[in-house]
C-alpha cells in the first residue's frame, strides 16, 4: 500500500485566529492499520501538537469518534484499508464547541444524557438478599439499547440538532426507552415526561442518520419511535 495522506482540522481557540487542516504523510507500516494508530504516530513522529481523544482503543470507550472520511466513526474501529483511499480527512464531531483540534466540548452532549435521568428507579426497596431478578424475556427487551458507549457519533449526525441545540438527541432518548424498557424500573411516567416536551421526542423527524452511523448498530431512531407511542398511548389512555 503506497504512502497515506491525513488531512486533520486544527484549531486551538487560544492561539489560531481560524481552524485550518494540517496534511501528514503517514506510511502504511502494517495490515490492518487504524485511523487511531495512524493518528499516534502523527502526534508521535510528525507533531506532538496534535490534540484526539481516545482510551480503550477497541470500541468501547467511546472517546475517539470523529469525522473520517465523511462519516462520523470510531477511530479505533476503523481500518485505513476500509476507507479504500490513500487521502484520509479528519474533522472533529459536529454540533459541539471545538476545545482544541479533534477535541470537542461534550458537556452538553452528557447534561442531556444526565438530564432522562440514567439510572434504575424501581420504586421500591431493594430486595434484602437478592439482586432484583429478570427473566431472559425482560432482558432481551432491552438488548437494542444497552450497547451504547455515548461515543456522540449519533448526535452529531442529526441534523435536528445541528438546529435545535436543546434537543434531547438520539443518545439521551435512547437511554430514557431502555430504562422505559427495563422490567425493573416502574417510573414510565416520570421518564415520559421528560422526553415528551417541545426539545423532546416530537423533535426528532425520523430521517435515520443517527441509525446509520451508530458503530454499535444501535436503533436510536427505533428507540425515538417507541417512545412516541409510548406517549400517545400514555395521554389517551393514562398507562
Ligand atoms: S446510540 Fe450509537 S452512535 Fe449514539 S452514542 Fe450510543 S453508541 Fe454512539
Ligand atoms: S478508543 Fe475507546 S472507543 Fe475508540
Amino acid at each position: 500500500m503506497a504512502d497515506l495522506t491525513f488531512k486533520i482540522f486544527r484549531f486551538d481557540p487560544a492561539n489560531d485566529a481560524g481552524p485550518r487542516f494540517d496534511t501528514y504523510t503517514v506510511p502504511a507500516f502494517k495490515k490492518g492499520l487504524t485511523v487511531l494508530e495512524s493518528l499516534y504516530y502523527i502526534q508521535d513522529k510528525l507533531d506532538g501538537s496534535l490534540a484526539f481523544r481516545a482510551s480503550c482503543r477497541e470500541g468501547i470507550c467511546g472517546s475517539c469518534a470523529m469525522h473520517i472520511n465523511g462519516k462520523y466513526r470510531l477511530a479505533c474501529e476503523t481500518q485505513v484499508a476500509d476507507l479504500k483511499s490513500d487521502s484520509i480527512t479528519i474533522r472533529p464531531l459536529g454540533h459541539l464547541k471545538v476545545l482544541r483540534d479533534l477535541v470537542v466540548d461534550m458537556e452538553p452532549f452528557f447534561a442531556k444524557y444526565k438530564y432522562i435521568k440514567p439510572f434504575l428507579m424501581p420504586g421500591d426497596d431493594a430486595p434484602p438478599d437478592r439482586e432484583r431478578p429478570q427473566t431472559e424475556g425482560q432482558h432481551s427487551k432491552m438488548i437494542p439499547s444497552i450497547d451504547c458507549i455515548l461515543c456522540a457519533c449519533c448526535h452529531s449526525s442529526c441534523t435536528v440538532t445541528a438546529t435545535d441545540p436543546e434537543y434531547l438527541g438520539p443518545a439521551a432518548l435512547l437511554w430514557a426507552d431502555r430504562f422505559v424498557l427495563d422490567s425493573r424500573d416502574n417510573a414510565l411516567k416520570e421518564r415520559l415526561r421528560l422526553v415528551d416536551q417541545l426539545h423532546g421526542i416530537w423533535r426528532c423527524h425520523t430521517i435515520f442518520s443517527c441509525q446509520e452511523v451508530c458503530p454499535k448498530d444501535l436503533d436510536p431512531t427505533g428507540a425515538i419511535a417507541d417512545l412516541k407511542r409510548k406517549a400517545i398511548r400514555h395521554r389517551f389512555l393514562g398507562r
